[in-house]
């Protein structure tokens, strides 16, 4: 017979969840003493599950399925219709090699090479200014770095709205209220502006350079050999461009490190290219950004003696599991050293999702971390600035999370 799941007796505990953020499922996976449990969000049962097994089962595709699983509202705001996120099988596969074809080191080398460029353009401006709050600037820079490694052309006075769209897609995805709303408001916005300039491709009014998202992406051809609509090209390409942005809050999250554990400000000033790894690998790690996934089971099975029925939706720990006790050693404090030891699973380090490259695992990850390097390398050896008194903190419960003051400098210059 079946291990009954451990199970939360409520009506539903979707405001619990609200109210309590991050912490909702590790909160409870400490409570039960048990990696899986069952609750009711949305007015559905859910069985929620965290660890490194539970990451394990969570990326079998004969298990789980994602079709479904993510709410409308999501697709809304963060995601869009019919992109990657949601296909399976063949489908996904051929969509997946389309995006991993853009991952060559030649690109990645471009990428580093634009970003370095974009930081030493801001910080010629940064230094006519008393005051700068690095998030929101961090955002228009990785804007900047998105656009041109993608292929799109950006005006500079499109820059601000067009940055400020794609955070506001980013920003809505935990959201209810004016914040999904603007979200929403935002994806329409910036899919009419990409399905636009798709379109000017295809007309031969604008002729990207072959090796671009924009070229690849326009030019794919489905498992039907047809190109793929203006609309689904568009969600695809903003696939590519909005979470390079997002890269800008583990930047703001990266430069909140360096300034609350100052030992390793000193060690990144040696500039040692094994600890800027680290580093940016325990931000990733210690930092709440994605809270957890889901999938629906595709068939029934069992797991660790716990029966899972076809059809049920079942969340994937992620902050939990980057905070996983059985995992890391003091999971809670911010030590950059663990990543030396660390032995490289799929399954226990999962800010960007688990399993492989051609699994549903973000194939951004390669350009998050390049990006993450060179600017967190930049913001603690290239330039001096102070930090003014400011609230730091930054929500728990708030999903997506960011230091609340967006974190403020003052007279910044460049090193001497
Ligand atoms: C998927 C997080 C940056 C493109 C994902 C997933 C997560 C994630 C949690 C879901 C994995 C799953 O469903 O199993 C992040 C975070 C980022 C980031 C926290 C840092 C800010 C990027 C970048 C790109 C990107 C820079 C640009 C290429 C995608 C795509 C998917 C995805 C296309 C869907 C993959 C699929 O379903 O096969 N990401 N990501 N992400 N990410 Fe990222």
């Amino acid at each position: 017979a079946p291990v009954a799941i451990p199970r939360e007796n409520v009506l539903d505990n979707t405001l619990t969840l609200l109210r309590e953020g991050y912490h909702y499922i590790p909160g409870r996976r400490r409570h039960f003493k048990s990696d899986i449990f069952q609750t009711r969000l949305l007015g559905q049962k859910v069985i929620c599950i965290g660890g490194k097994e539970a990451a394990e089962v969570f990326y079998d595709e004969d298990k789980f399925t994602r079709i479904g699983a993510i709410p409308n509202r999501m697709k809304e705001s963060l995601f869009g219709k019919n992109g990657v996120h949601v296909l399976e099988g063949n489908a996904h596969s051929h969509r997946k090699t389309m995006f991993m074809s853009l991952m060559t080191s030649e690109r990645l080398s471009e990428l580093t090479a634009l970003t370095e460029k974009q930081w030493e353009v801001a910080i010629a401006d940064w230094q006519q200014k008393r005051r700068v709050i690095l998030f929101p600037e961090a955002e228009k820079i990785m804007c900047r770095i998105a656009c041109e490694w993608a292929g799109v052309p950006l005006w500079a006075n499109e820059l601000s709205q067009r940055t400020r769209d794609l955070s506001a897609m980013i920003d809505a995805f935990g959201a209810i209220g004016p914040r999904h709303w603007q979200g929403r408001i935002a994806r329409n916005r910036s899919e009419r502006w990409i399905r636009r300039i798709i379109a000017q491709v295809r007309s031969g009014e604008l002729k990207p350079r072959e090796e671009t998202a924009l070229y690849t992406f326009a030019w794919h051809r489905d498992l039907q050999d047809r190109l793929l609509d203006l609309q689904t090209a568009a969600v695809e390409l903003l696939n590519i461009v909005r979470p390079i942005v997002a890269v800008g809050r583990f930047v703001t999250f990266g430069a909140l490190a360096i300034n609350d554990f100052p030992e390793t400000k000193e060690k990144l000033r040696v500039g040692d290219d094994d600890y800027i790894r680290m580093f940016v690998q325990e931000v990733r790690r210690y930092y709440p950004f994605g809270p957890f996934l889901g999938a629906k089971v595709r068939s029934n099975f069992k797991w660790t003696g716990h029966q899972f029925k076809k059809g049920t939706l079942v969340l994937l720990d992620i902050y939990g599991t980057n905070h996983d006790p059985d995992l890391w050693d003091k999971p809670d404090e911010f030590r950059p050293e663990r990543f030396d030891e660390w032995e490289g699973s799929p399954f226990d380090f999962i800010p960007q999702g688990g399993g492989y490259d051609m699994g549903h695992r973000c194939p951004g990850e390669w350009i998050t971390i390049d990006i993450m390097k060179v600017s967190l390398a930049f913001l603690a050896n290239r330039i001096d600035y102070n930090v003014p008194k400011q609230n730091l903190d930054y929500s728990m419960v708030r999903m997506p999370s960011i230091p609340k003051s967006r974190f403020i400098m003052r007279d910044v210059a460049i090193s001497s």
